[in-house]
């Protein structure tokens, strides 16, 4: 059977790092002989000023045909006057909600190499390897009501909600859980359960499905100390479990603990690991055009489909091993630079994983 995948290159550094990504799975297609098929469709900004919608019907039957999504980044300046329900960012919520990508595997994983390219000391973040599982289509991200108003008085109020069912929770533990099975058996959950009654239930839910596993240890934390704990001792987690927002910002905080943010790929999945992969950087318009953002976390979100959505370890594990190798040969984009290596552009570093792949 044919895998189809459905590209997405977005905004900003987008099409530059995706181009990198498409490189390597054209490599990757002849090297293991894949049925592959991809197609180009839009997203964000793009979207929005070829259609008029950051997230069209057309999208969104492609992405629903599609057996797999790669995704660049969305957003910029350009569109940050626009009416809320057109942003960009818009059309990346609703790809993740349209098609329930509950499940956002975000793994912050230090390549030997760049220990001295993290803010960090070398010993505090060496060997590091967290698993954050954030859920990805609920919490205050989705629920209702939210919006701007205008009070009686005259002032504008500003408001969310902060939601989570029962079943929702169930399910980002299963997977968290399940996740840690296949690693060190210990999963931490992050909450505000002190403060908000949306945690307090998340932290009891946590507690039943536990139950499901005796063979993994579930410990929880609040999220003031968890920020505090992942720049203090990092290594103490294995898998960390969290809702939206909190997934949101610890997943930026633990990229800064490899080097750079630009080495983070992600998994987005739904119930029957169908997904969409991305870098967890964003479009980073300042860098755009410029052929030097770091498209390795895109290359690594390949890697990841592979072993997600296609059931293909091999490949993915091939992948990883040549951004393994041309870091050891001294390959650095300008944001993992360190103190060491050659700077090379974006497609400098895709063409020299390229070249890794197909020795
Ligand atoms: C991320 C991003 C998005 C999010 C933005 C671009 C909507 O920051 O994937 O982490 O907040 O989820
Ligand atoms: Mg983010």
């Amino acid at each position: 059977m044919t895998d189809k995948i459905l590209i997405l290159k977005g905004d900003g550094i987008g099409p530059e790092i995706v181009n990198e990504a498409i490189k390597v799975l054209e490599v990757v297609k002849s090297k293991f002989n894949l049925d592959m098929q991809t197609t180009e469709g839009l997203i964000g900004g793009a979207a929005y000023d070829e259609t008029g919608s950051p997230f069209p019907d057309e999208s969104l039957k492609q992405a629903q045909e599609a057996d797999a999504i790669l995704l660049g980044a969305v957003g910029g300046p350009k569109w940050e006057k626009l009416d809320r329900a057109l942003t960009p960012e818009r059309g990346l919520l609703a790809i993740r909600s349209n098609l329930e990508l509950f499940a956002n595997l975000r793994p912050a994983m230090l390549y030997p190499q760049l220990a001295g390219a993290t803010s960090l000391k070398e010993e505090i973040v060496s060997g590091l390897d967290i698993m954050i599982v954030r859920e990805l289509t609920g919490g205050i991200y989705f629920g209702q009501p939210r919006g701007i108003r205008t009070l009686e008085n005259g002032e504008r109020e500003g408001f969310n909600t902060y939601v989570y069912s029962e079943s929702e929770v169930r399910r980002i533990a299963h997977v968290a859980f399940q996740a840690a099975q296949k690693r060190d058996k210990r999963v931490c959950s992050v909450d505000k359960a002190n403060v908000l009654e949306a945690t307090v239930l998340w932290r009891e839910v946590m507690e039943e499905v536990a139950k499901e596993y005796p063979d993994v240890e579930l410990s929880h934390m609040y999220v003031d100390n968890a920020s505090m704990q992942l720049v203090r001792a990092p290594k103490q987690f294995d898998v960390v479990v969290t809702g939206n927002m909190f997934g949101d910002i610890l997943s930026d905080t633990a990229a800064m603990l490899t080097g750079s943010i630009g080495m983070l790929p992600s998994a987005s999945l739904d119930k029957n690991n169908k997904g969409m992969y991305e870098p967890i950087h964003g479009s980073a318009p300042d860098i755009a055009g410029k052929g030097i953002a770091n498209p390795l976390a895109t290359i690594l979100s390949v890697a990841m489909m592979y072993r997600y959505s296609f059931n293909r370890s091999d490949v993915a594990e091939a992948i990883e091993k040549a951004v393994g190798d041309v870091l050891d040969q001294g390959y650095r984009t300008a944001d993992i630079k360190g103190d060491a290596g050659k700077t090379v552009s974006t497609v400098e570093m895709g063409d020299a994983v390229v070249a890794a792949l197909s020795k």
